[in-house]
């Protein structure tokens, strides 16, 4: 039986890869969060840790040595992080580094996320080997994760990706589900014409990951949507797909947001190379608007 420990429990992504895995044999999943009391999967192997607390973090994954850590634990409020800039180094960089001495200690493998953010957006969307230069300290810190990764581990597969949704059960919000509550409440949105990006269905990530740990993926793969697009296209698609008005949502000019954190405006990344190392067809907006719309369906029932 191979060990997977994914941290960030909570998470949309570790949330997708506990349903990816509930139908395959071979694994057990362990989950780490910072409150384990929460989580609805996996019950008998769900553990409570305090990130910052290295030597407990330590001694809990020493003790499960597991063959593949999962790092879905990051802060991602992307204005948060301006706010709170020692938590947001702690989460997305600090934490990266300590997982991968882990992984090293254990010879295990690591996989973590990483984003889009860690580009300036003057032309995505980006391959792999695109130049960083984030500009938002969110960007900063996940960009100083991969490198931290980088320097002290091999057995490491870093996946980039941007826009992710997908169903939470804990409540974790995105843009999509953002636009979906708001259009089905019927409030008024205003949305920018720009901060273009291929919105990414959680499962890909999912689908991903197992394909990683099957082919023992080392480096760095961006796993995204088919389609590019700006906000507002992607707003009206959801009002087109999910049956809501789109007369509610007002276009505003790339740049007129006042966000704490600068986006990319063409952010986005291209997915060719991750493709065909994991042999995926990754989903187009509409597919994964019309899987999460049965997701919801299935949760009011
Ligand atoms: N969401 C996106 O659009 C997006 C885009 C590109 C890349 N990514 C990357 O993909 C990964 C997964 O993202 P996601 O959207 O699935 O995450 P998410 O749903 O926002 O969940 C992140 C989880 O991290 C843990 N967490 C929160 N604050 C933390 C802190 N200060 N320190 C340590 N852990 C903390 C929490 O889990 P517990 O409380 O259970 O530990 C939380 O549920 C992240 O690395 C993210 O940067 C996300």
């Amino acid at each position: 039986m191979r060990k997977i420990l994914l941290t960030g429990g909570t998470s949309k992504t570790a949330e997708a890869i506990v349903k990816y895995y509930s139908s395959e044999t071979g694994y057990d999943i362990y989950l780490l969060s910072s409150d384990a009391d929460k989580i609805i999967f996996n019950k008998d192997k769900k553990i409570s840790v305090d990130y910052c607390n290295k030597k407990d973090l330590k001694s809990i994954i020493y003790g499960i040595e597991p063959n593949v850590i999962v790092n879905c634990a990051a802060m991602t409020n992307v204005d948060q992080c301006e706010k709170d800039k020692s938590t947001a180094w702690n989460a997305n960089a600090e934490l990266v580094e300590t997982l991968a001495k882990i992984c090293r200690v254990m010879e295990s493998r690591l996989i973590t996320f990483s984003t889009d953010y860690i580009f300036d957006g003057q032309d995505g969307p980006y391959g792999e080997t695109g130049l960083p230069n984030p500009l938002s300290y969110y960007g900063r810190t996940k960009l100083a994760g991969e490198n931290l990764a980088l320097s002290v581990l091999d057995n490491l597969t870093i996946i980039r990706s941007n826009v992710v949704y997908g169903s939470s059960s804990y409540g974790n919000v995105d843009f999509i589900r953002w636009v979906i509550e708001k259009l089905n409440n019927g409030s008024s949105i205003k949305i920018i014409e720009g901060q273009w990006c291929n919105p990414t269905y959680v499962h890909d990530l999912a689908r991903s990951v197992s394909r990683a740990i099957i082919n023992e993926s080392n480096g760095t793969f961006n796993v995204a949507g088919t389609d590019y697009l700006n906000r507002y296209e992607i707003a009206v698609k959801i009002a087109a797909r999910m049956g809501f008005d789109n007369e509610l949502i007002a276009p505003i000019p790339p740049g007129s947001l006042k966000q704490l954190a600068k986006r990319p405006e063409k952010g986005g990344l291209i997915t060719f190379k991750a493709e065909n190392e994991f042999g995926i067809k990754f989903t187009g907006l509409e597919e994964g608007l019309e899987m999460l719309k049965i997701d919801m369906i299935v949760r009011l029932h």
